[in-house]
């Protein structure tokens, strides 16, 4: 049987290509004993940016806050991580929602600790100040006639309220499903919705079955 090409002429590439299989396996075999291989269960578990569970449920509006942590116009911002991303919700002067990068723009200080007022979220760093879409629209440490703010952004998602919850939508703009989903409970006014928050230590798949037992189902962008 024919080497590969350079097989015999490298050592390093012959360890390289002996401790290959060939083709790769595409799912690793499990160990005795086990439901999932270690691959299956991070392609099942892991949500962060560029995972396929990560890409899947960035399709679909995900509840990020409780309403009423976000009770008024220039309230304190809440921090949440949501699918690995750490984020923060704000409801700027007009009652704009904002969830956005937990990060600023400049030396990555943490948005939590920003001042919200006169229509945006100020980092209390150095004062660069961002809006409900992420833009930057406030420098004070640059000359006033700068436009170095108009280069700058953080990310910042759509967001939307409804059924006593703040839903953002993390996926590509193209995909965005124009409504949020119809429940039951977000059709119902507020006053017949009892809405709460708990920590949960387990997977999205371990708690998304568990909230379709409860009824919960998925809508898709269609
Ligand atoms: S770190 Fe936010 S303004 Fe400098």
């Amino acid at each position: 049987m024919l080497a590969p090409y350079g097989h015999e002429a490298h050592p390093a590439g012959a360890r390289a290509m002996d401790s290959l299989s060939y083709p790769p396996p595409l799912i690793e075999r499990k160990q005795e004993g086990e439901m999932l291989s270690e691959h299956e269960n991070k392609l099942l578990c892991e949500v962060g940016p560029g995972t396929p569970m990560g890409e899947l449920l960035r399709r679909f509006w995900m509840p990020v806050l409780l309403s009423e942590e976000l009770p008024e116009p220039d309230c304190d911002p809440v921090a949440v991580r949501i699918l690995g991303e750490d984020l923060v919700g704000f409801r700027d002067s007009e009652g704009r929602l904002g969830v956005t990068s937990a990060y600023c723009g400049h030396r990555h200080a943490h948005l939590f600790w920003g001042r919200n007022e006169e229509s945006g979220l100020r980092c209390t760093y150095h004062g660069w100040k961002y809006d409900t879409e992420g833009r930057c629209v406030d420098m004070p440490n640059e000359p006033a006639d700068s436009a170095f703010k108009e280069k700058i952004s953080i990310k910042a998602y759509p967001a939307r309220e409804g059924g006593g919850c703040i839903w953002a939508y993390m996926g590509p703009p193209e995909l965005m499903p124009p409504e949020l989903p119809k429940y039951e409970w977000t059709l119902v006014p507020d006053s017949h919705i009892l809405m709460t928050k708990r920590l949960q230590l387990s997977n999205w798949a371990h708690a998304g079955v568990r909230l379709q037992a409860a009824g919960w189902s998925t809508q898709t962008a269609g």
